[in-house]
Protein backbone atom coordinates (compact mmCIF):
# COMPACT_ATOMS: atom_id res chain seq x y z
CA UNK A 1 0.00 0.00 0.00
CA UNK A 2 1.80 2.95 -1.29
CA UNK A 3 -0.68 5.85 0.05
CA UNK A 4 -2.54 4.60 3.28
CA UNK A 5 -1.77 8.37 4.88
CA UNK A 6 -3.63 10.12 1.97
CA UNK A 7 -0.61 12.38 2.02
CA UNK A 8 0.85 11.72 -1.46
CA UNK A 9 -0.41 12.95 -5.50
CA UNK A 10 -2.87 10.45 -6.55
CA UNK A 11 -1.07 11.47 -9.86
CA UNK A 12 2.05 10.01 -9.54
CA UNK A 13 0.51 6.60 -8.56
CA UNK A 14 1.55 3.49 -11.46
CA UNK A 15 -2.20 3.10 -11.63
CA UNK A 16 -3.24 6.55 -12.29
CA UNK A 17 -0.22 6.86 -15.14
CA UNK A 18 -1.32 3.65 -16.52
CA UNK A 19 -4.76 5.26 -16.46
CA UNK A 20 -3.66 7.81 -18.49
CA UNK A 21 -1.93 5.90 -21.47
CA UNK A 22 -5.02 3.51 -21.07
CA UNK A 23 -7.23 6.20 -21.45
CA UNK A 24 -5.25 7.03 -25.10
CA UNK A 25 -6.05 3.36 -26.35
CA UNK A 26 -9.63 3.61 -25.75
CA UNK A 27 -9.86 6.64 -27.61
CA UNK A 28 -11.29 3.83 -30.39
CA UNK A 29 -13.33 1.70 -28.02
CA UNK A 30 -16.69 1.68 -29.07
CA UNK A 31 -19.23 0.04 -26.76
CA UNK A 32 -21.49 -1.17 -29.11
CA UNK A 33 -18.83 -3.45 -31.00
CA UNK A 34 -17.56 -4.43 -27.36
CA UNK A 35 -21.39 -5.91 -27.16
CA UNK A 36 -21.58 -7.38 -30.42
CA UNK A 37 -18.33 -9.12 -29.66
CA UNK A 38 -18.41 -10.51 -26.02
CA UNK A 39 -21.96 -11.95 -25.65
CA UNK A 40 -20.26 -12.46 -21.98
CA UNK A 41 -20.50 -8.80 -21.21
CA UNK A 42 -23.31 -7.84 -19.37
CA UNK A 43 -23.27 -11.09 -16.91
CA UNK A 44 -18.82 -10.49 -16.21
CA UNK A 45 -19.92 -6.52 -15.87
CA UNK A 46 -22.91 -6.99 -13.36
CA UNK A 47 -23.25 -8.00 -9.81
CA UNK A 48 -26.26 -8.44 -7.25
CA UNK A 49 -25.47 -7.40 -3.36
CA UNK A 50 -27.70 -6.67 -1.13
CA UNK A 51 -30.99 -6.71 -3.01
CA UNK A 52 -29.56 -4.32 -5.41
CA UNK A 53 -28.51 -5.58 -9.05
CA UNK A 54 -25.89 -3.46 -10.66
CA UNK A 55 -25.31 -3.72 -14.73
CA UNK A 56 -22.13 -1.78 -15.00
CA UNK A 57 -21.86 -3.36 -18.74
CA UNK A 58 -22.30 -0.47 -20.57
CA UNK A 59 -19.62 1.51 -19.97
CA UNK A 60 -15.84 2.69 -21.33
CA UNK A 61 -14.53 -0.44 -19.88
CA UNK A 62 -12.42 -3.30 -21.01
CA UNK A 63 -10.99 -6.16 -18.42
CA UNK A 64 -7.91 -3.51 -18.11
CA UNK A 65 -9.21 -0.63 -17.87
CA UNK A 66 -11.15 -2.36 -14.62
CA UNK A 67 -7.81 -4.21 -13.47
CA UNK A 68 -5.88 -0.51 -13.57
CA UNK A 69 -8.51 1.02 -11.65
CA UNK A 70 -8.52 -1.19 -8.63
CA UNK A 71 -5.03 -1.33 -8.76
CA UNK A 72 -5.56 2.81 -8.09
CA UNK A 73 -7.65 1.82 -5.37
CA UNK A 74 -4.84 -0.96 -3.79
CA UNK A 75 -2.66 1.62 -4.47
CA UNK A 76 -4.56 4.63 -2.62
CA UNK A 77 -5.45 2.39 0.25
CA UNK A 78 -9.01 2.36 -0.23
CA UNK A 79 -9.70 -0.76 2.25
CA UNK A 80 -7.38 0.21 4.94
CA UNK A 81 -9.07 3.73 5.05
CA UNK A 82 -12.39 1.91 5.20
CA UNK A 83 -11.51 -0.22 8.85
CA UNK A 84 -10.10 3.65 9.85
CA UNK A 85 -13.49 5.06 9.33
CA UNK A 86 -15.33 1.92 10.40
CA UNK A 87 -13.55 1.54 13.60
CA UNK A 88 -14.02 5.19 14.72
CA UNK A 89 -10.37 7.12 14.14
CA UNK A 90 -10.41 10.42 13.61
CA UNK A 91 -10.60 10.75 9.57
CA UNK A 92 -12.44 14.11 10.03
CA UNK A 93 -8.99 15.68 10.33
CA UNK A 94 -10.05 19.37 9.90
CA UNK A 95 -12.00 18.96 12.71
CA UNK A 96 -10.51 16.38 14.68
CA UNK A 97 -13.89 13.86 15.03
CA UNK A 98 -14.39 10.58 13.62
CA UNK A 99 -17.29 9.45 11.19
CA UNK A 100 -19.41 6.75 12.54
CA UNK A 101 -22.68 6.95 11.12
CA UNK A 102 -22.07 3.26 10.21
CA UNK A 103 -21.90 2.85 13.84
CA UNK A 104 -25.85 3.67 13.89
CA UNK A 105 -27.16 0.96 12.10
CA UNK A 106 -24.86 -1.80 13.84
CA UNK A 107 -26.85 -4.33 15.35
CA UNK A 108 -27.32 -4.57 19.03
CA UNK A 109 -24.76 -6.59 20.75
CA UNK A 110 -22.03 -5.18 18.66
CA UNK A 111 -18.80 -3.49 20.28
CA UNK A 112 -17.54 0.05 19.57
CA UNK A 113 -15.69 2.31 21.84
CA UNK A 114 -14.74 5.77 21.08
CA UNK A 115 -12.27 7.20 24.01
CA UNK A 116 -14.76 6.21 27.23
CA UNK A 117 -17.84 6.37 25.30
CA UNK A 118 -19.78 2.95 24.21
CA UNK A 119 -20.95 4.33 21.02
CA UNK A 120 -23.19 1.09 20.88
CA UNK A 121 -25.26 1.12 23.89
CA UNK A 122 -25.46 5.16 23.08
CA UNK A 123 -26.52 4.29 19.89
CA UNK A 124 -29.26 1.75 21.01
CA UNK A 125 -30.40 3.85 23.84
CA UNK A 126 -31.24 6.62 21.82
CA UNK A 127 -32.76 4.16 19.16
CA UNK A 128 -35.38 3.03 21.76
CA UNK A 129 -35.76 6.30 22.91
CA UNK A 130 -37.22 7.11 19.11
CA UNK A 131 -38.94 3.66 18.79
CA UNK A 132 -40.81 4.92 22.62
CA UNK A 133 -41.79 8.25 21.24
CA UNK A 134 -42.67 6.54 17.81
CA UNK A 135 -45.23 4.15 20.04
CA UNK A 136 -46.55 7.24 22.42
CA UNK A 137 -47.67 9.16 19.20
CA UNK A 138 -48.77 6.18 17.24
CA UNK A 139 -50.93 5.71 19.76
CA UNK A 140 -52.54 8.92 20.53
CA UNK A 141 -50.58 9.14 23.91
CA UNK A 142 -48.81 12.27 23.18
CA UNK A 143 -51.14 14.80 23.83
CA UNK A 144 -50.96 18.52 23.07
CA UNK A 145 -52.66 21.59 25.17
CA UNK A 146 -56.07 20.59 24.81
CA UNK A 147 -55.13 17.25 25.50
CA UNK A 148 -55.92 16.19 21.81
CA UNK A 149 -53.66 13.74 20.29
CA UNK A 150 -50.78 14.83 17.83
CA UNK A 151 -52.11 14.19 14.32
CA UNK A 152 -49.03 16.46 12.94
CA UNK A 153 -45.39 16.61 12.86
CA UNK A 154 -43.16 19.66 11.69
CA UNK A 155 -39.24 18.68 11.46
CA UNK A 156 -38.12 21.97 11.38
CA UNK A 157 -33.99 21.50 10.07
CA UNK A 158 -31.94 22.13 6.71
CA UNK A 159 -29.19 20.30 5.08
CA UNK A 160 -28.64 16.90 6.33
CA UNK A 161 -31.04 17.64 9.18
CA UNK A 162 -33.86 17.50 6.39
CA UNK A 163 -32.81 16.30 3.27
CA UNK A 164 -32.21 12.76 4.72
CA UNK A 165 -35.41 12.56 6.28
CA UNK A 166 -37.63 14.24 3.83
CA UNK A 167 -36.54 11.94 0.63
CA UNK A 168 -36.69 8.46 2.95
CA UNK A 169 -39.52 9.38 4.05
CA UNK A 170 -41.02 10.20 0.18
CA UNK A 171 -39.40 7.32 -1.01
CA UNK A 172 -41.17 5.32 1.22
CA UNK A 173 -44.50 6.66 1.11
CA UNK A 174 -46.80 3.60 0.40
CA UNK A 175 -45.65 2.73 3.79
CA UNK A 176 -47.01 5.55 5.67
CA UNK A 177 -50.44 5.48 4.87
CA UNK A 178 -50.66 2.86 7.64
CA UNK A 179 -49.12 5.23 10.22
CA UNK A 180 -51.40 7.37 12.10
CA UNK A 181 -49.09 10.68 12.04
CA UNK A 182 -48.49 12.94 9.05
CA UNK A 183 -44.85 14.02 8.79
CA UNK A 184 -44.19 17.41 7.39
CA UNK A 185 -40.76 19.11 6.99
CA UNK A 186 -40.21 23.79 7.06
CA UNK A 187 -36.23 24.10 5.86
CA UNK A 188 -35.88 27.30 4.47
CA UNK A 189 -36.01 30.83 5.95
CA UNK A 190 -38.67 31.70 3.75
CA UNK A 191 -41.81 32.79 5.20
CA UNK A 192 -43.61 31.14 2.18
CA UNK A 193 -42.39 27.95 3.06
CA UNK A 194 -43.34 28.64 6.58
CA UNK A 195 -46.79 29.90 6.33
CA UNK A 196 -47.65 26.99 3.31
CA UNK A 197 -46.26 24.04 6.05
CA UNK A 198 -48.49 25.52 8.95
CA UNK A 199 -51.58 26.01 6.53
CA UNK A 200 -54.31 23.28 7.37
CA UNK A 201 -52.49 22.84 10.70
CA UNK A 202 -53.84 23.22 14.03
CA UNK A 203 -51.11 24.43 17.11
CA UNK A 204 -53.31 21.70 19.13
CA UNK A 205 -52.51 18.69 17.31
CA UNK A 206 -49.17 19.48 15.86
CA UNK A 207 -45.76 18.74 17.20
CA UNK A 208 -42.19 20.17 15.99
CA UNK A 209 -39.45 18.88 15.48
CA UNK A 210 -36.34 21.17 15.89
CA UNK A 211 -33.72 19.23 14.34
CA UNK A 212 -30.29 20.63 14.64
CA UNK A 213 -27.21 18.95 15.52
CA UNK A 214 -25.20 21.95 16.17
CA UNK A 215 -28.86 23.81 17.35
CA UNK A 216 -27.33 27.37 15.57
CA UNK A 217 -28.20 27.22 11.94
CA UNK A 218 -29.72 29.79 11.31
CA UNK A 219 -32.88 29.09 9.15
CA UNK A 220 -33.81 26.52 11.63
CA UNK A 221 -33.26 28.52 14.53
CA UNK A 222 -35.66 31.41 13.12
CA UNK A 223 -38.18 28.69 11.95
CA UNK A 224 -38.28 27.44 15.20
CA UNK A 225 -39.07 30.68 16.83
CA UNK A 226 -41.46 31.62 14.40
CA UNK A 227 -43.12 28.14 15.21
CA UNK A 228 -43.10 28.91 18.40
CA UNK A 229 -44.52 32.63 17.96
CA UNK A 230 -47.35 30.43 15.77
CA UNK A 231 -48.33 28.33 17.95
CA UNK A 232 -48.77 30.57 20.97
CA UNK A 233 -50.90 32.54 18.76
CA UNK A 234 -52.84 30.71 18.18
CA UNK A 235 -53.59 29.65 21.97
CA UNK A 236 -50.75 27.34 22.85
CA UNK A 237 -49.47 28.27 26.29
CA UNK A 238 -45.66 28.42 27.61
CA UNK A 239 -46.93 25.93 30.30
CA UNK A 240 -47.57 23.38 27.73
CA UNK A 241 -44.89 24.45 25.26
CA UNK A 242 -42.84 20.79 26.10
CA UNK A 243 -46.49 18.99 24.71
CA UNK A 244 -45.38 20.99 21.40
CA UNK A 245 -41.77 21.72 21.03
CA UNK A 246 -38.91 18.65 21.20
CA UNK A 247 -35.53 18.76 19.80
CA UNK A 248 -32.66 16.80 18.40
CA UNK A 249 -28.68 18.19 19.00
CA UNK A 250 -25.84 17.80 19.66
CA UNK A 251 -25.87 21.12 21.46
CA UNK A 252 -27.99 20.51 24.69
CA UNK A 253 -27.59 23.89 26.31
CA UNK A 254 -28.95 25.83 23.55
CA UNK A 255 -31.56 23.69 23.05
CA UNK A 256 -32.46 24.01 26.76
CA UNK A 257 -32.61 27.72 26.47
CA UNK A 258 -34.92 27.63 23.50
CA UNK A 259 -37.05 26.19 26.08
CA UNK A 260 -37.40 22.40 25.13
CA UNK A 261 -37.40 20.33 28.41
CA UNK A 262 -34.15 18.11 28.78
CA UNK A 263 -36.14 14.97 28.72
CA UNK A 264 -37.19 15.81 25.21
CA UNK A 265 -33.82 16.32 23.59
CA UNK A 266 -32.62 13.58 21.63
CA UNK A 267 -29.05 12.73 21.50
CA UNK A 268 -26.83 13.69 18.40
CA UNK A 269 -22.82 13.23 17.97
CA UNK A 270 -20.51 15.27 16.80
CA UNK A 271 -18.85 11.78 15.14
CA UNK A 272 -22.16 11.97 12.61
CA UNK A 273 -22.16 14.25 10.03
CA UNK A 274 -25.18 16.28 8.79
CA UNK A 275 -25.54 14.64 5.48
CA UNK A 276 -24.86 11.02 6.91
CA UNK A 277 -27.39 11.55 9.75
CA UNK A 278 -30.52 10.12 8.62
CA UNK A 279 -29.71 6.94 10.36
CA UNK A 280 -29.71 8.34 14.12
CA UNK A 281 -31.97 10.74 15.93
CA UNK A 282 -32.82 12.55 12.75
CA UNK A 283 -34.42 9.69 10.95
CA UNK A 284 -37.21 10.21 13.63
CA UNK A 285 -39.43 11.53 11.22
CA UNK A 286 -38.97 8.83 9.55
CA UNK A 287 -39.84 6.49 12.28
CA UNK A 288 -42.99 8.40 12.81
CA UNK A 289 -43.72 8.11 8.88
CA UNK A 290 -42.89 4.28 8.44
CA UNK A 291 -43.27 3.20 11.78
CA UNK A 292 -40.51 1.82 14.10
CA UNK A 293 -39.77 -1.84 12.62
CA UNK A 294 -39.64 -0.31 8.68
CA UNK A 295 -37.18 2.42 10.41
CA UNK A 296 -35.00 -0.70 11.81
CA UNK A 297 -35.51 -2.27 8.17
CA UNK A 298 -33.92 0.74 6.52
CA UNK A 299 -30.91 0.49 9.10
CA UNK A 300 -30.24 -3.39 8.55
CA UNK A 301 -30.25 -2.65 4.63
CA UNK A 302 -27.72 -0.03 5.06
CA UNK A 303 -25.49 -2.36 7.72
CA UNK A 304 -25.93 -5.11 5.05
CA UNK A 305 -24.21 -2.68 2.58
CA UNK A 306 -21.22 -1.87 4.86
CA UNK A 307 -20.36 -5.22 5.70
CA UNK A 308 -20.37 -5.77 1.98
CA UNK A 309 -18.19 -2.91 1.68
CA UNK A 310 -15.74 -3.77 4.25
CA UNK A 311 -15.61 -7.39 3.11
CA UNK A 312 -15.73 -7.63 -0.23
CA UNK A 313 -13.21 -7.74 -2.35
CA UNK A 314 -12.26 -4.76 -4.38
CA UNK A 315 -13.56 -6.54 -7.60
CA UNK A 316 -16.95 -7.37 -6.19
CA UNK A 317 -17.42 -4.38 -4.11
CA UNK A 318 -20.09 -2.59 -5.65
CA UNK A 319 -19.27 0.98 -3.79
CA UNK A 320 -16.01 0.20 -4.48
CA UNK A 321 -16.79 0.01 -8.58
CA UNK A 322 -19.09 3.07 -8.97
CA UNK A 323 -16.70 5.28 -7.41
CA UNK A 324 -13.90 3.79 -9.70
CA UNK A 325 -16.35 4.54 -12.58
CA UNK A 326 -16.95 8.20 -11.42
CA UNK A 327 -12.96 8.84 -11.28
CA UNK A 328 -12.25 7.25 -14.76
CA UNK A 329 -14.66 9.63 -16.33
CA UNK A 330 -14.16 12.74 -13.79
CA UNK A 331 -10.73 12.61 -13.85
CA UNK A 332 -9.56 11.20 -17.55
CA UNK A 333 -12.82 11.45 -19.68
CA UNK A 334 -13.07 15.03 -18.50
CA UNK A 335 -16.84 14.41 -17.22
CA UNK A 336 -17.79 17.46 -15.18
CA UNK A 337 -21.24 16.61 -13.70
CA UNK A 338 -22.98 13.05 -13.11
CA UNK A 339 -26.89 12.54 -13.45
CA UNK A 340 -28.77 10.12 -11.62
CA UNK A 341 -32.56 9.07 -13.10
CA UNK A 342 -34.65 7.42 -11.25
CA UNK A 343 -37.40 5.94 -12.57
CA UNK A 344 -40.10 5.90 -9.73
CA UNK A 345 -42.33 8.35 -8.59
CA UNK A 346 -41.08 8.30 -4.45
CA UNK A 347 -37.48 8.43 -5.85
CA UNK A 348 -38.43 11.81 -7.24
CA UNK A 349 -36.21 14.12 -5.02
CA UNK A 350 -33.86 10.71 -4.52
CA UNK A 351 -31.03 13.27 -6.35
CA UNK A 352 -31.21 16.44 -3.80
CA UNK A 353 -29.81 13.81 -1.04
CA UNK A 354 -27.43 12.66 -3.07
CA UNK A 355 -26.48 15.93 -4.66
CA UNK A 356 -25.92 17.36 -0.72
CA UNK A 357 -24.24 14.22 0.02
CA UNK A 358 -21.72 14.20 -2.86
CA UNK A 359 -20.87 17.57 -3.23
CA UNK A 360 -20.90 18.75 0.23
CA UNK A 361 -18.64 15.27 0.69
CA UNK A 362 -16.52 15.80 -2.21
CA UNK A 363 -16.89 19.19 -3.33
CA UNK A 364 -12.86 20.23 -2.15
CA UNK A 365 -10.05 21.58 -4.04
CA UNK A 366 -7.48 20.77 -0.94
CA UNK A 367 -5.93 17.64 -0.19
CA UNK A 368 -6.24 16.39 3.63
CA UNK A 369 -2.76 17.67 4.39
CA UNK A 370 -4.32 21.49 2.71
CA UNK A 371 -2.58 21.11 -0.55
CA UNK A 372 -4.08 22.23 -3.77
CA UNK A 373 -4.98 19.44 -6.04
CA UNK A 374 -4.35 19.02 -9.68
CA UNK A 375 -7.03 17.02 -10.51
CA UNK A 376 -10.70 17.45 -10.50
CA UNK A 377 -12.78 16.36 -7.71
CA UNK A 378 -16.18 16.25 -6.68
CA UNK A 379 -18.54 16.65 -9.96
CA UNK A 380 -22.04 18.18 -10.37
CA UNK A 381 -24.51 15.57 -8.91
CA UNK A 382 -28.09 16.69 -10.74
CA UNK A 383 -30.82 14.44 -11.93
CA UNK A 384 -34.80 14.04 -11.94
CA UNK A 385 -36.82 11.25 -12.12
CA UNK A 386 -37.53 9.55 -15.44
CA UNK A 387 -39.70 9.72 -17.92
CA UNK A 388 -40.09 13.40 -17.36
CA UNK A 389 -36.13 14.00 -17.87
CA UNK A 390 -36.56 12.48 -21.45
CA UNK A 391 -38.57 15.12 -22.47
CA UNK A 392 -36.30 18.04 -21.40
CA UNK A 393 -32.63 17.22 -20.98
CA UNK A 394 -32.14 14.02 -22.18
CA UNK A 395 -31.42 15.39 -25.25
CA UNK A 396 -28.69 16.82 -24.52
CA UNK A 397 -27.60 13.17 -22.87
CA UNK A 398 -28.24 11.77 -26.22
CA UNK A 399 -26.91 14.67 -28.77
CA UNK A 400 -25.25 17.33 -26.45
CA UNK A 401 -21.43 17.92 -26.85
CA UNK A 402 -20.61 16.58 -23.13
CA UNK A 403 -20.11 13.18 -21.65
CA UNK A 404 -22.48 13.08 -18.96
CA UNK A 405 -22.15 9.41 -17.03
CA UNK A 406 -25.57 8.53 -15.51
CA UNK A 407 -27.10 6.11 -13.11
CA UNK A 408 -30.00 4.71 -13.78
CA UNK A 409 -32.17 3.49 -11.07
CA UNK A 410 -35.79 1.46 -11.51
CA UNK A 411 -37.36 -1.06 -9.34
CA UNK A 412 -39.26 -4.21 -10.94
CA UNK A 413 -42.29 -3.65 -9.32
CA UNK A 414 -44.19 -0.50 -8.95
CA UNK A 415 -46.45 0.02 -5.65
CA UNK A 416 -49.50 0.93 -8.11
CA UNK A 417 -50.22 -1.27 -10.63
CA UNK A 418 -52.06 1.14 -13.42
CA UNK A 419 -52.50 -0.77 -16.31
CA UNK A 420 -49.59 -1.80 -18.10
CA UNK A 421 -47.76 1.72 -16.61
CA UNK A 422 -44.98 -0.04 -14.96
CA UNK A 423 -43.52 -2.18 -17.92
CA UNK A 424 -43.98 1.17 -20.06
CA UNK A 425 -41.99 2.91 -17.04
CA UNK A 426 -39.15 0.10 -17.27
CA UNK A 427 -38.67 -0.21 -21.01
CA UNK A 428 -38.25 3.64 -21.46
CA UNK A 429 -35.72 3.78 -18.72
CA UNK A 430 -34.13 0.49 -20.68
CA UNK A 431 -34.30 2.48 -23.97
CA UNK A 432 -32.49 5.12 -22.77
CA UNK A 433 -29.05 3.37 -21.62
CA UNK A 434 -30.00 1.75 -24.87
CA UNK A 435 -29.84 4.75 -26.87
CA UNK A 436 -26.77 6.32 -25.22
CA UNK A 437 -24.96 3.74 -25.56
CA UNK A 438 -25.93 2.38 -29.14
CA UNK A 439 -27.07 5.95 -30.49
CA UNK A 440 -27.21 6.16 -34.07
CA UNK A 441 -24.91 6.27 -37.07
CA UNK A 442 -25.44 8.66 -40.04
CA UNK A 443 -25.54 5.23 -42.14
CA UNK A 444 -28.21 4.41 -39.98
CA UNK A 445 -30.12 7.75 -39.70
CA UNK A 446 -29.86 7.75 -44.07
CA UNK A 447 -31.30 4.28 -44.49
CA UNK A 448 -34.29 5.25 -41.90
CA UNK A 449 -35.12 8.36 -43.90
CA UNK A 450 -34.91 6.95 -47.14
CA UNK A 451 -37.00 4.33 -45.93
CA UNK A 452 -39.90 6.71 -45.08
CA UNK A 453 -39.87 7.96 -48.87
CA UNK A 454 -37.82 11.10 -48.34
CA UNK A 455 -36.12 13.00 -51.75
CA UNK A 456 -32.52 12.25 -51.48
CA UNK A 457 -31.95 15.96 -50.35
CA UNK A 458 -33.66 15.97 -47.83
CA UNK A 459 -32.49 12.70 -46.88
CA UNK A 460 -28.89 14.76 -46.87
CA UNK A 461 -29.85 17.45 -44.94
CA UNK A 462 -31.95 16.05 -42.21
CA UNK A 463 -29.13 12.86 -41.57
CA UNK A 464 -26.97 14.86 -39.47
CA UNK A 465 -29.22 16.20 -37.18
CA UNK A 466 -30.31 12.37 -36.51
CA UNK A 467 -27.20 10.97 -35.73
CA UNK A 468 -26.95 10.06 -32.16
CA UNK A 469 -23.22 9.59 -30.99
CA UNK A 470 -23.83 6.97 -28.61
CA UNK A 471 -20.92 5.49 -26.62
CA UNK A 472 -22.46 6.97 -23.70
CA UNK A 473 -21.74 5.44 -20.19
CA UNK A 474 -24.62 4.44 -17.55
CA UNK A 475 -25.05 2.14 -14.99
CA UNK A 476 -28.17 0.23 -14.33
CA UNK A 477 -29.24 0.02 -10.62
CA UNK A 478 -32.50 -2.65 -10.50
CA UNK A 479 -34.26 -3.76 -7.65
CA UNK A 480 -37.03 -6.21 -6.81
CA UNK A 481 -38.99 -3.36 -4.89
CA UNK A 482 -37.82 -0.07 -2.96
CA UNK A 483 -38.34 -1.52 0.77
CA UNK A 484 -36.79 -0.20 3.25
CA UNK A 485 -33.83 -2.88 3.11
CA UNK A 486 -33.02 -2.16 -0.36
CA UNK A 487 -33.58 2.05 0.29
CA UNK A 488 -31.09 1.40 3.41
CA UNK A 489 -28.54 -0.26 0.85
CA UNK A 490 -29.06 2.40 -2.15
CA UNK A 491 -28.30 4.83 0.10
CA UNK A 492 -25.16 2.72 2.13
CA UNK A 493 -24.09 1.94 -1.42
CA UNK A 494 -23.94 5.95 -2.63
CA UNK A 495 -22.27 7.10 1.20
CA UNK A 496 -19.16 4.63 0.16
CA UNK A 497 -18.62 5.73 -2.99
CA UNK A 498 -18.68 9.15 -2.19
CA UNK A 499 -16.34 7.85 0.73
CA UNK A 500 -14.37 5.77 -1.91
CA UNK A 501 -13.90 8.91 -4.44
CA UNK A 502 -12.63 11.05 -1.39
CA UNK A 503 -10.08 8.82 -0.61
CA UNK A 504 -8.93 8.52 -4.35
CA UNK A 505 -8.85 12.80 -4.34
CA UNK A 506 -7.01 12.53 -0.93
CA UNK A 507 -9.87 14.68 0.11
CA UNK A 508 -11.45 14.97 3.63
CA UNK A 509 -15.39 14.31 2.37
CA UNK A 510 -16.90 14.96 5.75
CA UNK A 511 -16.20 18.77 6.52
CA UNK A 512 -17.84 21.60 4.59
CA UNK A 513 -15.69 24.93 5.56
CA UNK A 514 -16.93 26.68 2.29
CA UNK A 515 -20.26 27.03 3.49
CA UNK A 516 -18.99 28.88 6.06
CA UNK A 517 -17.99 31.93 4.66
CA UNK A 518 -21.78 32.89 2.90
CA UNK A 519 -23.10 32.29 6.49
CA UNK A 520 -20.55 35.07 7.84
CA UNK A 521 -21.50 37.91 4.94
CA UNK A 522 -25.15 37.10 5.29
CA UNK A 523 -24.93 38.63 9.35
CA UNK A 524 -23.50 41.55 7.62
CA UNK A 525 -25.47 41.98 5.00
CA UNK A 526 -28.78 41.48 7.03
CA UNK A 527 -27.26 44.00 9.21
CA UNK A 528 -27.03 46.78 5.80
CA UNK A 529 -30.26 45.70 5.24
CA UNK A 530 -32.15 46.30 8.25
CA UNK A 531 -30.20 48.96 10.45
CA UNK A 532 -29.12 51.08 7.36
CA UNK A 533 -25.51 50.67 8.24
CA UNK A 534 -23.29 52.20 5.83
CA UNK A 535 -22.64 49.52 3.25
CA UNK A 536 -19.67 51.66 1.27
CA UNK A 537 -17.43 48.85 2.72
CA UNK A 538 -19.14 46.33 0.11
CA UNK A 539 -18.12 45.74 -3.37
CA UNK A 540 -20.29 47.80 -5.88
CA UNK A 541 -22.40 45.05 -7.16
CA UNK A 542 -23.24 44.18 -3.76
CA UNK A 543 -24.16 48.05 -2.67
CA UNK A 544 -26.15 48.18 -5.60
CA UNK A 545 -28.28 45.56 -4.87
CA UNK A 546 -28.75 46.57 -1.13
CA UNK A 547 -29.57 50.13 -2.56
CA UNK A 548 -32.10 48.58 -4.70
CA UNK A 549 -33.82 46.48 -1.72
CA UNK A 550 -33.77 49.66 0.35
CA UNK A 551 -35.75 51.59 -1.96
CA UNK A 552 -38.08 48.65 -2.88
CA UNK A 553 -38.62 46.62 0.43
CA UNK A 554 -42.10 47.63 2.02
CA UNK A 555 -41.44 45.63 5.05
O1 LIG B 1 -24.47 24.45 6.36
C1 LIG B 1 -24.24 23.12 6.11
C2 LIG B 1 -24.67 22.29 7.26
O2 LIG B 1 -23.71 22.40 8.25
C3 LIG B 1 -24.90 20.84 6.87
O3 LIG B 1 -23.75 20.10 6.80
C4 LIG B 1 -25.86 20.42 7.92
O4 LIG B 1 -26.51 19.23 7.59
C5 LIG B 1 -26.78 21.60 7.93
O5 LIG B 1 -25.92 22.70 7.79
C6 LIG B 1 -27.64 21.75 9.15
O6 LIG B 1 -26.88 21.81 10.30
P1 LIG B 1 -27.52 21.60 11.72
O7 LIG B 1 -28.04 20.22 11.79
O8 LIG B 1 -26.39 21.83 12.69
O9 LIG B 1 -28.61 22.62 11.89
Amino acid sequence: MLRASQQSDVTQLPAWIALQDHYQSMQSFRMREAFQQDSQRFTRYSMEHCGIFLDYSKNLITDQTLSLLFQLAEQVGVKPAAQRMFQGDLINNSEGRAVLHTALRRPMGDQLHLDSQDVMAEVHTSLARVTDLVERLHHGLWRGYTDKPITDVVNIGIGGSFLGPQVVTEALQPLTRAQPIRCHYLANIDGSEFREVVRGLSAETTLFIISSKSFSTLETLKNAQAARAWYLGQGGTEAKLHQHFIAISTNLSAAKSFGIREENIFPMWDWVGGRYSLWSTIGLPIALAIGSANFKELLAGAHRMDRHFLNAPLEQNMPVLLALLGVWYSNFWGAQSQAFLPYDYYLRNFVKHLQQMDMESNGKSVTRDGKPVSYATGPVIWGDVGCNGQHAYHQLLHQGTLLIPADFIVPANSYNAVSDHHEWLYANCLAQSQALMQGKTFEEAVAELRAKGLSESEVQQLAPHKVIPGNRPSNTLVMERITPATLGALLALYEHKVFVQGCIWGLNSFDQWGVELGKELGKNLYQHLTTRTPSEAEDASTQGLIHYFRQHHRG
